[in-house]
């Protein structure tokens, strides 16, 4: 068998939590490759609505092997309150859970750091959900991280000790520091717990069941647009968002990649700072923000709104090799009469394009739109693409045949059952 991932195409909310609980019934294994308590991804489901940051969105299927994969980064703390939260529900959640070792542990001095940077960076500020990823990818690259295994083997404490020395060196502000005072407790009492856990060499686990003829989905978090090569850098989060980051996040080889499937919102959003073309200011993006209920489900942030972006969507394609599209939220452009989408840009000096610009930050990029008509449908009352309104369909149709992927998925709500499957 093979691995399918699932990714975000555009800048992260796309929808991929709803995805993978809808479709994690196919699968056996359902495996985080990176991110970290930075994704917030919901499911919704028998009245039930959840938000997962960093346990996979296999979870509520007990048959299922959630894996938390070495390319994560992970913070004990956040850690624990989710499995607490799922118990909660009912949901025996380290049953099914299993943890790489070789994932990368935030320390709560990641998260001081990551306050830091973005005061120091003042309006450049990334607008970082203050998790700790960039400090923790940080010291992964930089060869002095500690890893999940770590607590398991003599002098961890020590180890935790030198490098948060190390930080507190680097924080020149007493208020930032003084917040450690706070975290340490916690983070010891929640090492402790994931001692408990079952920590193992996940690349060996994946690939055994690959072997054995079981499904896997690898779950993306965060999006193409905020991936750390091939996003609107500076402003994209730490890690290899793409399809690519599934083979070094888990430990398969690229041969074993199966489908690649793109996950994309009928329109855009994106959450902290940064290039955003087709973003609107106007009452339009009011209108969206307020019928997609676009908060951020980590931090609760306003997100930014804005029309499909189709040479954006179309490069997320290409990077990551896309095989199939699932189109979430078209629910939300029902009330609109016209919709929006920018077919290409026009730069400063005049001249237009239909590829994504190197440079989104210091040039004007201004959209270039083709109107298409509304929709004004709510969800069938049975499942199925024949009875969704004619310009959906026509919207549908025009997205696959600018893409050239087939789009397999229309989301028509945030409920598991509010999906169509074409
Ligand atoms: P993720 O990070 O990609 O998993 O996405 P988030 O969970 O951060 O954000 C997606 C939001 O849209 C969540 O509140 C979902 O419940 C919701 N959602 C997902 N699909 C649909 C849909 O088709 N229609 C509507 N209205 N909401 C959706
Ligand atoms: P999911 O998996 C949307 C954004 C942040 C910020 C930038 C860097 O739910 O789609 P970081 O904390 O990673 O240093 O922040 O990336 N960001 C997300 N935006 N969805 C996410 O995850 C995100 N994870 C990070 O808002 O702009
Ligand atoms: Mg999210």
């Amino acid at each position: 068998m093979k691995v399918d991932v699932l990714l975000g195409l555009q800048w992260g909310d796309e929808g991929k939590g709803k995805v993978v609980d809808y479709l994690a019934t196919k699968y056996k294994v359902v495996a985080r490759f990176q991110g970290g308590p930075n994704a917030g991804h919901t499911l919704e489901f028998d009245g039930i609505k959840h938000v997962l940051h960093q346990i996979p969105s296999g979870i509520f299927r007990s048959d299922i092997k959630n894996i938390v994969g070495n390319g994560v980064v992970l913070d004990p703390v956040i850690f624990k309150k989710e499995i607490e939260e799922l118990a909660d529900l009912g949901v025996d959640a380290p049953q099914n859970l299993y943890i790489s070792r070789k994932t990368q542990l935030i320390l709560p001095t990641h998260r001081l750091l990551d306050a830091y940077q973005e005061k120091l960076k003042g309006s450049n500020k990334i607008g970082s959900t203050l998790k700790g990823i960039g400090p923790t990818y940080q010291d992964k690259i930089g060869r002095q991280g500690l890893r999940v295994g770590d607590i398991e083997l003599e002098g961890f404490e020590e180890k935790y000790q030198t490098l948060r020395d190390k930080h507190l060196s680097i924080i020149n502000d007493e208020e930032i520091a003084s917040k450690l005072e706070e975290l340490e407790p916690i983070f010891y009492e929640a090492i402790k717990y994931l001692k408990t856990l079952k920590l193992v060499d996940s690349e060996y686990l994946i690939n055994e069941e690959l072997n054995k003829g079981d499904g896997v989905l690898a779950e993306g978090a965060q999006g193409s647009l905020l991936d750390v090569d091939f996003g609107s850098y500076p402003f994209v989060t730490s890690s290899t968002t793409m399809v690519s980051g599934a083979c070094s996040g888990l430990g398969v080889a690229p041969s074993k990649i199966g489908e690649v499937m793109g996950v994309f919102k009928a329109y855009c959003t994106r959450v902290g700072s940064g290039p955003f073309p087709t973003e609107l200011f106007d009452e339009t993006g009011e209108q969206l923000r307020k019928q997609g209920h676009e908060f951020g489900a980590t931090t609760g942030r306003p997100r930014r709104c804005g029309w499909l972006d189709l040479p954006a969507l179309k490069y997320a394609i290409m990077i990551n090799g896309v095989t199939q599209l699932f189109m979430m939220k078209a629910d939300v452009l029902a009330e609109f009469k016209t919709i929006s989408v920018c077919m290409g840009y026009k730069l400063a000096d005049g001249s237009t394009t239909d590829k994504l610009p190197y440079d989104l930050v210091n040039q004007s990029v201004k959209p270039i739109y083709k109107e298409l008509t509304g929709w004004n449908d709510a969800m069938p009352s049975s499942a199925s693409y024949q009875n969704i309104s004619q310009s959906l369909k026509d919207y549908v149709k025009f997205i696959e045949d600018e893409v050239g992927v087939p789009i397999k998925i229309v989301s028509l709500g945030p409920d598991r059952s509010e999906t169509i499957i074409r």
